[in-house]
């Protein structure tokens, strides 16, 4: 798959996940050998008021050779394209993202994120300003429509076609889905047989069989995987791994998991520092330990602990209580 003139292959994407693909994270997924990733989505007006908080969004330093999509949100064209400026200018990434798709009440309120959707004449003139006002290759993320009488994915990937985008993401889900149901394999399809530019199939893609199944369902250039990471950077190695050589790398171990879990923790102190890393990092770890023998009562335990040492021999002692 060619997005802009880069080349990404095996076209395995890491989505945007607000809290989730940081920094941290982000280098570990790198150490996995994904190609492309996206930064957490970040606002255009919080860019344009300077906020450190949306700078430290933006933060990467590892690139290796790897490409990073930066995806900004908004609503206002002249904020979008000041902030999309900044970006080029001051952090200089591959691609460009336009979030279209975020459900979140407090985002879609502002009319940003989703509600984009509903304004399609407003996100054409967006987008033809980025394209005119910026070099950097620009994709959107996308949702099937907003609600089930607004199903207007393939309307929204057209205009993208013809305001010059280069790719278009789509899970396949509407606004007023969130995260429920399945999903619609059949708007994804829709919208890769409508458009040339390349069409990204997202939505619940755990594993191999499930990216099967999105490639099969729908033609797609290439697939996101979202949730799919949580507690398992491995599933990007696996996927790649699988669609390189068609060769299933075994699952990671118990004691793989829980090293990851500390590995983790030490990336998000080096970067964060103890204070901000640790309340962050309870999601993963519970993520890490999900389903292992006993595991209910270690996260429990380790959701109430502030100290790193402790936090690491509960981990520790863990590993060996398995065994
Ligand atoms: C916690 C969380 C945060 C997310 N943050 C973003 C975001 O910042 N930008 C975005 O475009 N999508 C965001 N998403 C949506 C995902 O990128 C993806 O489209 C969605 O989770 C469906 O894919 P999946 O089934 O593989 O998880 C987020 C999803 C979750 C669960």
């Amino acid at each position: 798959m060619i997005i802009g003139n880069k080349k990404i292959n095996p076209p395995i994407i890491v989505a945007p996940m607000a809290g989730i693909t940081d920094y941290p994270y982000r280098q570990i997924l790198r150490e996995m050998g994904v190609k492309l990733i996206y930064s957490e989505m970040v606002s255009s007006k919080g860019l344009v008021y300077d906020s450190e908080r949306t700078k430290e969004l933006l933060d990467y330093k590892i690139r290796d050779n790897g490409y990073i999509n930066i995806q900004i949100f908004g609503s206002d064209k002249e904020y979008i394209i000041k902030a999309a400026k900044i970006i080029e200018k001051d952090y200089k990434p591959d691609f460009l993202d336009l979030n279209i798709g975020c459900p979140a009440p407090k985002v879609v309120k502002n009319g940003s994120g989703a509600a984009l959707m509903k304004k399609p004449k407003i996100l054409e003139q967006i987008l033809k300003g980025l394209k005119k006002e910026l070099n950097t290759p620009i994709t959107i993320k996308i949702r099937s429509g907003w609600d089930k009488n607004h199903i207007n994915a393939v309307q929204i990937a057209q205009i993208a076609e013809k305001t010059k985008i280069s790719a278009v993401v789509i899970h396949g889900r509407s606004r007023e889905q969130f995260y429920s149901n399945t999903v619609n394999y059949e708007v994804i399809k829709e919208v890769k047989d409508s458009v040339k530019i390349p069409v990204i199939g997202n939505g619940d893609i755990v594993d191999i069989k499930s990216a099967l199944k999105m490639y099969e369902k729908t033609n797609c250039d290439g697939i996101m995987i979202g949730r799919g990471i949580k507690g398992n950077p491995w599933l990007v190695k696996r996927l790649i791994k699988y669609f390189d050589d068609r060769i299933y790398l075994p699952k990671p171990s118990v004691e793989q998991k829980i090293e990851m879990a500390v590995y983790h923790l030490e990336k998000a102190i080096e970067y964060y520092g103890k204070e901000i890393a640790v309340p962050k990092m309870r999601k993963h770890i519970s993520w890490y330990l999900k389903g292992l023998k006993n595991s209910t009562y270690v996260k429990d335990h380790i959701n109430k602990l502030n100290d790193v040492m402790k936090i690491k021999s509960t981990l520790y002692q863990y590993k060996k209580d398995l065994k």
